[in-house]
């Protein structure tokens, strides 16, 4: 919270991982914060998300309104006061439990959003929202990567930006209205003939429509098109596309933005189901374990994983099987992500040169001048230590540096066995990550078992088979993982 007028910060609150946008409620006693990524939690149980609220004049945080089984939660609009207000807030349903061969059968990857009803009159901690989740997904048809959400003035119709599907619905409150009575919130989050019941048009936008706003006589809708520099403009009254702004961005469209626009466009998967950018947001990743196409269903599950500086990092994939990007992209993509044809010649090198330039985000530990601060010093000498506490020599083998050497993003780049595959994995050979930025990456190891930096060592290194560190004092790790954080 920033003071306009001096511009210095007041307060800063704790949101969830990746917030995404802030609203203010009308009535100026609440502002929301919706989040990316959901919550860390057990890998074999459905993904909690948090919609931040926070009681705007006692500047507290008011409720973590819990969305459950969803991810990415995106804008946030509030419904005119006549329709009581309530909020609605895109976000994608993942199925990541099951085994991902289902795609041929639908309903791995579902797209809607939560109606949340704030508790507004409680007292500040006591509140407790109401939260329902509707698909807005057809039964053969996917829409994927909701985003952006307007109502208009009156509260009759709803806007809504399917990012990766390069289409905006829109839809009649007073029918969603009846299908919230008339379906049980627990049934409703999982049913896919509910958008026929309210969406009264599709419309179709340019690339990636992210954001959209209603004029305030309530006659036209303007869509942002992120990866085309446009605006769609609809005519509400007709429910049709009147016509397209363009903002004047580059004629010539070049490999990293087509391969871009690829990246965050669902159709290539069999129905429209879901882009890469559905399982990787902002080019990262989910924050979900996944099980992807194995032998044997139901092991090997695998945590998502970055796609930020990957570029000189190879092998890919945790077992280290994919020797460049080409075929991780390509035609294992197609036959086990997507289910169709997959991407063409063309295509596929475009999206290749996208992902080989996805930029790190800069540090959020380090100093800008890249001076360290006393605990990342001491970290860093652990990291590099080559005696244990008590004198003994660390074999050159379990030294960290050894597997994560800095030259090369700190990772060696070859598999090895550091003792953290479970009975449900077939193979304990692991490739050695890469370090960049890895704050950002929890959950941590291939299963993605490790909630933060410290259980890698505090639960499943207790026979230092992972770098020695039990001879470490609780100071002593604490500080190495300052140090990992400035990488
Ligand atoms: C269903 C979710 C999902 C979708 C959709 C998805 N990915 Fe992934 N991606 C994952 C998971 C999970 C992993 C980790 C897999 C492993 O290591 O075995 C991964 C790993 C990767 C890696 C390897 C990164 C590394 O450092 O090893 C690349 C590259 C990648 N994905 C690119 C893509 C591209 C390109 C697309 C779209 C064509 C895509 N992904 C779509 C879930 C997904
Ligand atoms: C023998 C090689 C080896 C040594 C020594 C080693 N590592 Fe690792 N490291 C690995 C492998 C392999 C993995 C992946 C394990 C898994 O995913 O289950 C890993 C995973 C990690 C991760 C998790 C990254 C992620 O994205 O999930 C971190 C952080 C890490 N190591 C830091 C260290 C530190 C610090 C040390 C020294 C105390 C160390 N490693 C010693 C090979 C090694």
């Amino acid at each position: 919270m920033i003071d306009l007028a001096s511009g210095t910060e007041i307060k800063r609150f704790s949101t969830h991982r990746y917030p995404e946008q802030v609203a203010l409620s009308r009535d100026g006693r609440r502002v929301y914060v919706s989040n990316i990524l959901p919550h860390l939690g057990s890998y074999d149980q459905p993904p909690v998300s948090e919609l931040l609220a926070l009681d705007a004049t006692k500047q507290v945080v008011a409720e973590r309104i819990l969305i459950p089984g969803a991810i990415e939660l995106r804008h946030i609009a509030e419904a005119p006061a006549q329709l009581g207000g309530y909020l609605l807030v895109p976000l994608v349903r993942p199925k990541n439990l099951g085994p991902l061969i289902r795609v041929s059968q639908g309903w791995v990857l579902t797209h809607g959003m939560a109606v949340v009803r704030p508790a507004l009159h409680e007292p500040v901690g006591e509140a407790e929202s109401k939260v329902t989740e509707v698909l807005l997904d057809d039964i053969d048809y996917y829409f994927a990567g909701n985003d952006g959400v307007a109502f208009t003035p009156d509260g009759r119709r709803v806007i809504i930006t399917s990012a990766e599907a390069n289409v905006v619905s829109i839809f009649d409150t007073a029918k969603l209205a009846r299908r919230l009575q008339q379906v049980p919130a627990e049934e409703l989050a999982d049913r896919l003939d509910s958008a026929l019941t309210f969406v009264v048009a599709r419309l179709a936008t340019g690339h990636n429509p992210t954001a959209v706003v209603v004029s305030p006589d309530g006659l036209r809708a303007y869509v942002a098109n992120r990866l085309d520099d446009s605006l769609t403009v609809v005519d509400l009254a007709h429910l049709k596309v009147a016509s397209t702004i363009d903002l004047g961005g580059p004629k010539c469209i070049t490999p990293m933005r087509r391969g871009e626009q690829l990246f965050f466009s669902a159709k290539y998967c069999f129905q429209g189901q879901f882009a890469c950018g559905t399982c990787h947001p902002n080019s990262h990743l989910d924050g979900l374990a996944w099980n992807l196409e194995t032998p044997q269903l139901g092991r090997d599950r695998v945590a998502n994983r970055t796609l930020r500086g990957i570029r000189d990092t190879a092998p890919y994939k945790w077992n280290g099987r994919n020797p460049d990007l080409a075929t991780q992209c390509g035609p294992r993509i197609a036959k086990f992500l997507f289910r169709s044809e997959g991407f063409n010649t063309q295509e596929l090198e475009a999206l290749l040169t996208y992902i080989n330039n996805i930029p790190l985000a800069p540090n959020r530990h380090l100093a800008p001048d890249g001076q360290y601060t006393e605990a990342q010093e001491r970290g860093k000498a652990i990291f590099y230590r080559r005696h244990t506490n008590d004198g003994r020599v660390i074999p050159v083998q379990s030294r960290c540096e050894t597997c994560h050497p800095a030259e090369t993003h700190y990772t060696n780049r070859i598999s090895t066995e550091v003792g953290s595959a479970t009975k449900y994995d077939t193979s304990g050979l692991l490739d050695t990550p890469q370090l960049d930025r890895v704050y950002e990456d929890a959950p941590y190891l291939h299963n993605g078992e490790a909630l933060t930096l410290e259980e890698i060592w505090t639960v499943f290194n207790n026979y230092d088979t992972h770098g020695i560190t039990s001879d470490m004092s609780k100071e002593q790790l604490n500080d190495m993982i300052e140090f990992l954080k400035t990488l």
